[in-house]
């Protein structure tokens, strides 16, 4: 278990100060696989460096397993090496004049195991991630995947409670990265190890966590699973950042009903919308998301009681092979629809759009 109590941390810089961490709080259950994802400068290093105990962190609290690593208020901060973690970094950092083995052995080594527990210990981990038969190689000669093998072995290698990964494996190419991403994720199954996660890649953090905090300037914007995260983001920030989202400005005309549905006036013209945050009277200025794969798309009028009905004309179109996807221009507003390749629909023909009333979401402006 890994818990953080309201971090904060600034750094300074020539130009003044930037405040990294804004006061954020997660807990990773134990045996969990928790990600943090935001984009490139949103603070997920400097969070994950925090609980490594390789930064000191100006306020809060935190807490890995049944023991407080670090308490602004009562001055406490253990050391990384006294912490129970391991950690790999996006730059792999092995050495590259040790053997593959002596690369694992190390953490064993600084804290003066025996031989035999070491021999052991390493063999073991060189055996989970698959790299028994290299153990005598030179950490330079191997591939990029072998070599993050060998950090993710060095990190597992002293069994800690709880494991840190920094964007591990944003260094190899796609296809190694699809496969990594698959091993560890069973290697984290096998061991139960409890884990946490760093990365900008929104595919990568769906595909892989149990749970996901996102972040964005140093604060935390929605923590959830990655169906809950992808279905129902909460803000304009949330909505964009992961996957794509058609979302248009409104105006609540109705607040929610028994159902949860709000009417909402829109460039598109009136929607009903359903609304899980706050309670939004009428008059406020909100927005409404939807997802392209939301949107059904054909020439026929008919619609559900349940659905919003859009009035369009196809502008474009890209075929995607498993799929196409349509560029469909209502009112001034254009429109993202994910269709059926087969759907034989012409640039410049009147379409209707049916979106279910339950995907379209009222969520609020801003980027935090
Ligand atoms: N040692 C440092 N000195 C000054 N600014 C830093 C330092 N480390 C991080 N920052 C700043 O803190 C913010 C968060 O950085 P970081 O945690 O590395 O983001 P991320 O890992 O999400 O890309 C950024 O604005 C970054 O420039
Ligand atoms: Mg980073």
């Amino acid at each position: 278990m890994i818990r953080v109590d309201n971090l904060r941390k600034s750094f300074r810089t020539k130009e003044g100060g930037v405040d990294a961490l804004a006061g954020i709080s997660f807990e990773v259950r134990q045996g969990s696989f928790f990600t943090l994802l935001g984009p490139s400068g949103c603070g997920k290093t400097t969070t994950l460096r925090c609980v490594a105990g390789l930064e000191r962190p100006d306020d809060g609290e935190i807490v890995i397993g049944d023991r407080r690593v670090f308490s602004f208020r009562e001055r406490l901060f253990v050391p990384g090496n006294k912490r129970d973690i391991g950690m790999v970094f996006q730059s792999y950092a092995i050495w590259p004049h040790m053997t593959v083995f002596k690369n694992v052995a190390y953490p064993l080594k600084a804290r003066y195991r025996p031989r035999a527990e070491i021999r052991e210990k390493v063999d073991k981990a060189l055996q989970l991630v698959g790299l028994d038969a290299l153990g005598d190689r030179l950490a330079p000669r191997l591939s990029g995947g072998q070599q993050q093998r060998v950090a993710l072995a060095r990190a597992l290698v002293g069994e800690p409670q709880v494991l840190l990964l920094d964007e591990p494996l944003s260094n190899l190419d796609a296809k190694l990265r699809n496969q990594m991403r698959w091993e560890l994720k069973e290697l984290q199954n096998r061991l139960g190890t409890t884990t946490l996660y760093v990365t900008h890649d929104q595919v990568e953090a769906l595909a892989i966590s149990d749970q996901i905090a996102l972040m964005n300037r140093g604060r935390i914007i929605q923590v959830g699973t990655p169906q809950e995260i992808y279905g129902n983001p909460v803000n304009e920030f949330a909505a964009d950042f992961i996957g794509a989202a058609n979302i248009v400005p409104g105006e609540v005309l109705e607040p929610p009903d028994a159902q949860g549905l709000a009417r909402v006036r829109t460039p598109l013209g009136e929607l009903r919308a359903t609304q899980k945050g706050p309670l939004r009277p009428p008059g406020q200025r909100v927005l409404v998301a939807f997802r392209p794969e939301e949107v059904s798309i054909s020439t026929e009028a008919g619609s559900a009681p349940d659905e919003n009905l859009l009035r369009g004309e196809i502008q474009g179109f890209t075929y995607l092979g498993e799929s196409t996807e349509f560029q469909v221009l209502v009112g001034d507003r254009k429109i993202q629809a994910k269709g059926e390749p087969a759907q034989a629909l012409r640039r410049g023909a009147s379409v209707y759009l049916r979106i279910p009333v339950g995907d379209c979401l009222l969520i609020r402006q801003g980027e935090v």
